[in-house]
This record gives C-alpha cells, sequence and structure tokens, in this order.
C-alpha cells in the first residue's frame, strides 16, 4: 500500500516535500489536478467530481490513505467523500484533509484569537470557523479573503505580493491576533513576506509544517492503516496535464528534479 498525497495543483508538493523529510521512507503518490486547478473558482458539484476522480486514481493506484492537500477541496467535497463515497466503495480506506489539523495546532498552541487567510472560497465556505466551533466555541477566529495572491504566486508576481499583502493583513493586525493560518497551498510562498508584515510576535500556521507531524500521529493511533504503508522510499508523481512550465515549477517547488507523468482524471 501507499500514501496518497493530492492538491488541485503543484503547491502541494511542498506538503509532499515535507512528509517526504518527516517520512523518509514512506512510499508515496502525488496527484495535482493541473487540468482543473484552481478550485477556487468552481462550483461545489465540479469539485466534488474532480477530488472523487483523484481520490478513485490514487486508490487503484493501491494508496489506502489519502491526504487531501488542498483547502478548497477539503472545505467542498472531503466529508462528502468520507460520508457517502468511502462506506459505499472503499470502506477500508481513508482521507484525511488539512482544515481540521490545522486548527488542533492552532488550539494546541493555546491562541484564542486566531487569523485565517485564504481564498474566497475558502473565507465563504466559513469551514475554519465551522471546525473550530466543535474543538472549541469560545476561540475567535478572523477571517480575510485574499483572492489576489494565487494568481500573484501562479503568474510569477510575488514581487507585488508585498503590496497586496499590506493592505490585506491591516485589519487582521488590528484585531489582536496571535496566529495567522495560512489557508492555501499557495501561501507557504509568502511566509516570510507576511512574517516581515505582522511581526515577530503572531505565530504563522503553515501547513507544510503541521500537516507531517499530525499525520504521525495519525498513523500512531491508526496502525491498521500505517502498517501496510511500504516503506522503501518510492515515490511517483502524476499531474492531469503536462507543459515544460509544470515540469520545471514541479521541480522547483519539490526542491529536487523529480519526474512527473500525466494521468487521464
Ligand atoms: N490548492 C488550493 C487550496 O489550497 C489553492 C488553489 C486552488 O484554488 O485550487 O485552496
Amino acid at each position: 500500500m501507499k500514501l496518497g498525497i493530492f492538491d488541485s495543483g503543484l503547491g502541494g508538493l511542498l506538503i509532499a516535500k515535507s512528509i517526504r523529510n518527516r517520512m523518509p521512507d514512506i512510499d508515496m503518490i502525488y496527484l495535482g489536478d493541473t487540468l482543473h486547478v484552481p478550485y477556487g473558482s468552481r462550483s461545489n458539484e465540479a469539485i466534488y467530481d474532480f477530488c472523487r476522480r483523484a481520490v478513485e486514481f490514487l486508490f487503484s493506484k493501491d494508496c489506502n490513505l489519502i491526504v487531501i492537500a488542498c483547502n478548497t477541496a477539503s472545505a467542498s467535497a472531503l466529508r462528502r467523500l468520507q460520508q457517502e463515497y468511502l462506506p459505499e466503495h472503499y470502506s477500508e480506506r481513508r482521507l484525511l484533509g488539512v482544515v481540521v489539523p490545522t486548527l488542533e495546532e492552532a488550539v494546541e498552541q493555546g491562541a484564542k484569537n486566531i487569523g485565517l487567510i485564504g481564498t474566497n472560497y475558502i473565507i465563504q465556505s466559513n469551514i475554519y470557523e465551522d471546525e473550530l466551533q466543535k474543538i472549541d466555541p469560545e476561540i475567535k477566529i478572523i477571517q480575510q479573503a485574499t483572492p489576489l495572491l494565487v494568481p500573484l504566486i501562479e503568474h510569477e508576481g510575488t514581487k507585488w505580493a508585498q503590496e497586496v499583502l499590506n493592505d490585506y493583513l491591516e485589519p487582521l493586525k488590528k484585531q489582536s491576533i496571535e496566529s495567522l493560518i495560512l489557508g492555501c497551498t499557495h501561501y507557504p510562498f509568502l511566509k516570510s513576506t507576511i512574517q516581515d508584515i505582522v511581526g515577530p510576535d503572531i505565530t504563522l500556521l503553515s501547513q507544510d509544517e503541521i500537516i507531517p507531524g499530525k499525520l504521525e500521529e495519525y498513523f500512531q493511533r491508526h496502525p491498521e492503516i500505517s502498517e501496510p504503508i511500504g516503506r522503501n522510499a518510492s515515490a511517483e508523481f502524476y499531474v492531469s496535464d503536462i507543459t515544460d512550465s509544470y515540469q520545471a515549477a514541479a521541480n522547483s517547488i519539490y526542491g529536487e528534479a523529480i519526474s512527473i507523468q500525466k494521468t487521464e482524471l
């Protein structure tokens, strides 16, 4: 068996890499739905359909656990896949999202006022607040949509990010937040700019730093899932659309040359 990691595009390679660093020998398969990225501007039904096909692909490749590294997919499709699709088709396999583990980390750190930045979809879905209510209704979450960040990152426009971020982060800075969740796979690329703007007293919660540890905890609680996963350090990378620039971006995000293969989704 293998560990699957799925994102709407290539940003999730950062999470794949951080999982690889934490678990150097785990057998894993990455799938980026580059044909349909960005998910953030799609309908719920379309996102569900893309995710179901992605999950089917990774299960057909022998994954018994899939980390849905995409916030948008975690917000829109994860619950339905867990509640409807898994019991009917793959009752022994599991899907994990990124929203709940990120909130758990924020709460464990003791924050009482948490900031969140995310795509329009994530903020409008209110998923972070809804899930936080279940963990601890006393804790406040202050949300700010930052829709220009993904296009800036995707189109080599990060030199303009500082100005855009100054504007986006101003209201959050006034709310005396103790930590700030970077609620999108792309945002870790702007970590240092964001930290400079919010200052050293606000802890950034970046999913590439959080998910590997949470996955390890999950494995400890669920040996029936972790033990069948092979430990031969294999890694396969699939995308639903491939170009030279995707290959170059994949190498750069993963931090080493990797071979990405195209698959139909
Ligand atoms: N991967 C997505 C997320 O984390 C960002 C890009 C998209 O909208 O697909 O929300």
